[in-house]
């Protein structure tokens, strides 16, 4: 059996953990590969309903060894939270979560630094979710990074924490802001340290065990295709790669095994923060989305932008991710809608574009050329079968898959876990 991918084929929030936790119950393990605790993924099912930031969303079967591979970065004060929640909830972790010792560490500074940067850009901010995610990667490849293996040894993380300190609090002092103390992040740190101690442990060989004995292997991607850090729109974007291809650098899984890769898209769009969004609605149907959608941040709580299905985007995702199938999720959303627009096509000055040869700047002026369908005005809210749904729902599906050129192999059509068609 191939490791299955989840990737947000959006701008995020388009029903990943919702997909992960209803797949998680073939699953050996369930790995997240990149991202912080930016990603809030919502899974709803009879234990209860829970926001997850850091542990993969398959937890919640008993089965499943639940990895936060390398790629990803920790803020330990939310990592330790989300453990009492879950085990609070009764939900058991010893032996069942691992988390690299690769892991690179959200600092204190790297909060006030993503709250520096916002300020400074004023309304071109990115409206960043504040949690230190661009400034925390940015050490990371610069070699300035703290690791959790580096917690594992106190003198190393004290030296390594003084020489990142003697640069960090001169920027600090610069902008006005009070520095930080050592012996108080040395003291909190090692704090956290100890109530994670006995889960991490390199997972390369966990999984690689998995993958050779044929068991199903998990990818839990987080935010969405378009807020990649290379492929999105730049820059308002996330830090991390949220490609598939950036499961290897953040796994340590080969490409060979990413033969399943499944698309997950809401019914229509939505964005948090800034940056384009060629099909957001200001009308109407824009509040009918936003109100039925009940579309507000996890993480945040922000209002989310709501727009059309962009199938232009959506082909190019599919492209790029190596899509081998689609989830569409939130479908009961629309049923109120007397029509439902499909943006089919980008033209810019009156030519045919494609999203891959636009900036940012352009795609702000391009004009969506849009496909109009009848909406089916009544509910589809818990339908499980495909046959159940009314043909106007059916046909609109029939023309994303179209559209997209992937099959659709998962229609979601509520929040909770039995919610879902497997057409
Ligand atoms: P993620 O970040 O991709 O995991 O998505 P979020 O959890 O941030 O946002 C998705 C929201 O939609 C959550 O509130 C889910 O409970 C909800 N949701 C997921 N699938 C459906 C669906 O099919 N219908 C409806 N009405 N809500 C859904
Ligand atoms: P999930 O996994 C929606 C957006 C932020 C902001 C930009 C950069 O729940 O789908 P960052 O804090 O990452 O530096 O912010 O990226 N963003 C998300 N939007 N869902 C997410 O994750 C997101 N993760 C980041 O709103 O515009
Ligand atoms: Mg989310």
């Amino acid at each position: 059996m191939a490791a299955t991918v989840i990737i947000g084929a959006q701008w995020g929030d388009e029903g990943k953990g919702k997909i992960i936790d209803y797949l998680s119950k073939n699953a050996d393990i369930v790995a997240r590969f990149h991202g912080g605790n930016n990603a809030g993924h919502t899974v709803i099912n009879s234990l209860g309903k829970f926001a997850m930031h850091l542990v993969p969303s398959g937890i919640f079967n008993p089965k499943v060894k639940a990895v936060i591979g390398n790629g990803v970065i920790l803020d330990l004060e939310v990592l330790v939270n989300e453990i009492k929640i879950l085990e609070a909830s009764g939900i058991k972790l010893k032996k069942r979560l691992f988390i690299s010792p690769r892991c690179h560490l959200i600092m204190p500074y790297h909060k006030i630094f993503d709250r520096l940067y916002e300020e400074a850009k004023g309304d071109k901010k990115t409206w960043t979710t504040g949690r230190g995610i661009g400034p925390t990667y940015a050490d990371k490849v610069s070699y300035n990074g703290i690791r959790l293996l580096d917690l594992m040894d106190k003198k190393q993380f004290k030296e390594k924490l003084q020489i990142q300190l003697l640069i960090k609090n001169k920027i600090l002092k610069a902008f006005g802001e009070k520095p930080l103390s050592q012996k108080e992040i040395e003291k909190n740190f090692f704090l956290l340290f100890n109530k994670i101690k006995p889960f991490i442990k390199e997972p390369f060989s966990l999984i690689q065990d998995s993958l050779d004995k044929q068991k199903l292997v998990l990818l839990e991607g987080a935010h969405g295709m378009f807020l990649d850090n290379d492929w999105g729109t730049y820059p308002f974007v996330t830090a991390s790669n949220v490609v598939s291809g950036n499961i290897t650098a953040g796994t340590g899984i080969a490409p060979k095994f990413l033969t399943k890769i499944i698309g997950v898209s809401k019914a229509y769009t939505t964005r948090v923060g800034s940056g384009p969004f060629p099909t957001e609605l200001f009308d109407k149907d824009g509040e009918t989305l936003t109100e039925r959608g009940n579309e507000f941040g996890t993480t945040t709580g922000r209002k989310r932008r709501c727009g059309w299905f962009d199938a232009e985007m959506i082909s190019f995702a599919a492209k790029i991710n190596g899509f081998s199938d689609i989830a569409i999720t939130k479908l009961d959303v629309l049923d109120s809608l007397a029509s439902i627009k499909i943006c089919v096509q980008y033209k810019l000055n009156g030519k045919t574009v494609r999203y891959e040869d636009l900036s940012s700047e352009m795609l702000k002026k391009i004009k969506p050329v849009y496909k109009t369908l009848e909406g089916w005005k009544t509910s589809t809210n818990g339908i499980k079968t495909f046959d159940k749904l009314p043909r106007l729902a059916k046909e609109y599906l029939k023309e994303l898959e179209r559209q997209i050129g992937v099959k659709i192999s998962f229609v979601s059509t509520g929040a909770e876990r039995e919610s879902i068609i497997v057409v």
